[in-house]
């Protein structure tokens, strides 16, 4: 077991991924919880979390001295390895210069952290994020890499087994920052790696029983993977103290509402009602064309149709959902102040204030890729679970301006057809998410002999790691080429298709 002891940096939950793939289990505590969560838990190795303070500050935030002197290996990353050069009797000084972003770090010493990914006297690339810098070694450390803005940028005592990095070792933008940690938890923490999702899954369990006891849960099911996932494993935790809510606004893909229906009721026997207001959500959103009032005002109208189906319900006390680690990142500002809102995708925030629910949340913790493994591991079919993401307000965000029955219709056959064409191909896998748009615009075109004046539409394939950044996908042109001529021939109303080729930034992904 590792134990995380969090000083408050948006990227902990990285630190947590990176040891998970590692196939070790860990555990995330704030820091003022980190002394009893040490002596409970007992980890074989402690990593210290970088966090926005300073250790100069009155009642810097530290780690319980009981961790240095338990003899378990110790990593410190960025604020970690300033808290831990404080504590362990070196100096830290507010840096004149301070670093964000790319940097490099060459390696001035050997050590077992450093073994078979990093060579002495090389450098290489590192993210650094930090204004304060270590300018005197604690006792017994060597300094193992230095930056040009942080000569000590990376320290060791190998008889101790205390590391530390003023880099983001858990970060993508540091390109071995996952092979050190592999080597901070196998090689010098002795940990073997047989932590699987099953376990995941188990532990999961454990904690939805103890959290509801014998109460009552409702599920919303959007037809994405992350409410189904959710619902899946707390039916399988608490059975049918469960029911869930499938609210059908009308604006999902060809079909889609049977599919999860059929799915929920039939394969999984979960209790499930279906509410269609369909006619009342496009009644709201008639000659609605902002984007954001177009969310406003599905998320309001969700969260009113989902309380009246709870109440009919009744006695629930807790609500579940779907969230995952970057929604609860996503949510919150990177500056501490702040954050600008390029698009309010919190569907249903407010809801459990409102209703007065507690919230089960049992995907919390994980990133998409591990949401789609555990769902695997509790049997929903391949299909389902290597779907594309899909939004909230489904397809009233790909019908830019005002939405019409028609406008939908003609939207989900297009759709419809290029993402069959990409499943034949075989891409849908390599793709993160693609669909088709309709434009609220009609060109001129002909058909036979005739003139048509019909709408255009527009195509979108992306990949990403997270959907916080993406490129567009590349396909071959004749693929594009097929599928534009299938969607002008097959569906009515569209005479001409066009390819984004935007990446994320500065497009988004969805077009509204
Ligand atoms: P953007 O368009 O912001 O999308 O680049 C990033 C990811 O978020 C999805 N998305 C939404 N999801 N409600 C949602 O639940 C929304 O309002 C919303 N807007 C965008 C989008 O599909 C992509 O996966």
């Amino acid at each position: 077991k590792v134990l995380i002891v969090d000083f408050g940096s948006q990227v902990t939950q990285l630190i947590a991924r990176r040891v998970r793939e590692e196939k070790v289990y860990c555990e995330i505590v704030p820091f003022q919880k980190a002394e009893a969560a040490f002596k409970e838990m007992k980890p074989k190795a402690v990593i210290l979390s970088g966090g926005p303070a300073s250790v100069h500050e009155v009642n810097a935030p530290l780690a319980p001295k009981a961790i240095y002197d338990a003899g378990v290996p110790v990593l410190g990353i960025c604020y970690g390895e300033q808290a831990m050069a404080q504590q362990l009797g070196g100096k830290v000084e507010g840096g004149h210069h301070r670093e964000f972003g790319r940097a490099e770090v060459e390696v001035t010493s050997d050590s077992p952290l450093l073994d078979g990914v990093w060579e002495k006297g090389q450098k290489y690339p590192v993210w650094m994020s930090h204004g304060d810098r270590v300018t005197e070694l604690p006792p017994g450390f060597k300094v193992l890499g230095t930056s040009p803005n942080a000569p000590i940028a990376m320290i060791g005592d190998d008889k101790r087994k205390f590391y530390a990095t003023q880099f983001h070792l858990e970060v993508v933008h540091t390109p071995h920052g996952a092979s050190l940690l592999r080597n901070f938890v196998r090689k010098i923490a002795g940990l073997s790696g047989d932590w699987t999702m099953r376990a995941f899954k188990e532990e999961a369990i454990e904690k939805i029983r103890a959290q509801v006891g014998k109460g009552k849960v409702i599920c919303g099911l959007s037809g994405g993977v992350d409410s189904a996932v959710a619902a899946v494993l707390i039916h399988e935790a608490i059975g049918d103290q469960l029911t869930c809510v499938f609210v059908d606004h009308g604006l999902l893909r060809l079909a889609e509402a049977q599919k999860v229906v059929a799915l929920f009721r039939d394969s999984y026997n979960i209790p499930l009602v279906h509410v269609d207001d369909s006619d009342v959500f496009l009644k709201a959103l008639d000659g609605v064309d902002d984007p954001e009032q177009k969310r406003k005002i599905i998320g309001k109208l969700f969260i009113d149709v989902f309380e009246k189906e709870a109440k009919k319900i009744g006695g629930a006390e807790f609500l579940a959902q779907g969230t995952l680690y970057p929604d609860v990142i996503e949510s919150v500002s990177f500056t501490g102040g702040p954050s600008v809102t390029i698009k309010s995708h919190h569907n249903v925030g407010g809801l459990p204030e409102r209703m007065n629910m507690k919230l089960v949340e049992p995907l919390r913790e994980l990133f998409k890729d591990e949401v789609r493994a555990l769902g695997r591991e509790l049997g929903l079919p391949e299909a389902f679970v290597g779907r594309h993401p899909f939004p909230g307000p489904g397809l009233a965000i790909r019908v830019p301006g005002a939405i019409t029955k028609e406008k939908l219709d003609i939207l989900r056959l297009a759709d419809e057809i290029y993402i069959e064409e990409i499943r034949r191909a075989g891409l849908y896998d390599d793709i993160w998410q693609a669909f088709a748009v309709l434009l609220p615009v009609k060109t001129v075109g002909v058909m036979g002999d005739f003139r048509t004046y019909d709408y255009v539409v527009g195509l979108r394939a992306v990949t990403s790691v997270d959907g916080m950044t993406a490129d567009f996908y590349p396909f071959d042109m004749r693929f594009l080429g097929n599928v534009a001529t299938r969607i002008i021939n097959e569906v009515k109303g569209v005479n001409r298709v066009v390819y984004d080729v935007t990446s994320k930034p500065p497009g988004t992904i969805e077009w509204e």
